[in-house]
């Protein structure tokens, strides 16, 4: 099963993607954290992508399409994956159809994070994340501990205000497109409610994907 999260920056696409994988047993992948990575391994993908990244602008598409190929062509993804952040402009979109078809598989479901713009600047200025396991957390400063691997919290550097008034300016030019592409290409899109408890929200993306 291939089910694409959509959402605006801070919906919580990365929380609930881990939730959702856990319950479906299959692996999440975002390609934010792919980046990430490769930027703090100082590879030659992370030194093109950090300066995009950085300042909240999109990496380019052959990037991602090329992020997106490896991932889906490997053994771990056989059966399905969470794809989170993965399609952002309509020829991602595009190009993760014609993958996917190639591989013999289809996009199963899109899943559409709903939440307002207030909210998201709330959760985005009050993150941190571990910089080892990615794992996004609310109310804990960065220098602490990572409870889940040890690992030291930190501010993502698109998390100031500046990058995160780009990131939705980008949201709305280039990812908004993408449900109306997705809509007219007859995806099965499912939207659903971001707000609130979490385990309310995982029940209610659960539900969205007939599970
Ligand atoms: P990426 O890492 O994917 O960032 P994003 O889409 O901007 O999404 P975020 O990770 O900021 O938010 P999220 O929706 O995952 O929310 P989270 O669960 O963390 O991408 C970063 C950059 O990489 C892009 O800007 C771009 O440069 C590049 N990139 C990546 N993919 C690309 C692509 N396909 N094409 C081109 N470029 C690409 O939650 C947010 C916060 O809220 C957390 O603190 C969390 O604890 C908290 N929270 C979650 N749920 C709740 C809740 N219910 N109530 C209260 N707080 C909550």
């Amino acid at each position: 099963m291939i089910i694409v999260l959509l959402g605006p920056p801070g919906a919580g696409k990365g929380t609930q993607g881990e939730r959702i994988a856990e319950r479906l047993g299959i692996p999440k992948i975002a390609t934010g954290d792919v980046l990430r990575d490769a930027i703090r391994n100082g590879t030659e993908q992370g030194l093109a992508a950090k300066a995009y990244m950085d300042r909240g602008d999109l990496v380019p598409d052959s990037v991602i399409l090329g992020i997106m190929k490896d991932a889906l062509s490997a053994p771990a993804t056989a059966r399905g994956a969470i794809l989170d952040g993965v399609v952002r402009t309509v020829p991602q979109a595009e190009g993760l159809t014609s993958l996917v078809a190639s591989l013999g598989r289809k996009v199963d479901k899109v899943l559409l994070f709903d939440i307002g713009d207030d909210e998201l600047v709330k959760r985005l200025s009050g993150r941190t994340v571990c910089d080892k396991c990615q794992t996004p957390y609310r109310d804990r400063e960065p220098g602490t501990t990572c409870p889940k691997c040890g690992g030291t919290l930190v501010r993502r550097p698109d998390d100031e205000p500046e990058a995160i008034r780009t990131r939705l300016a980008v949201y709305r030019a280039q990812t908004e497109p993408v449900i109306k592409w997705a809509r007219e290409h007859d995806l099965d899109v499912r939207e659903i409610d971001a707000t609130g408890d979490l385990d309310d929200i995982t029940d209610r993306a659960m539900k969205a994907l007939d599970k």
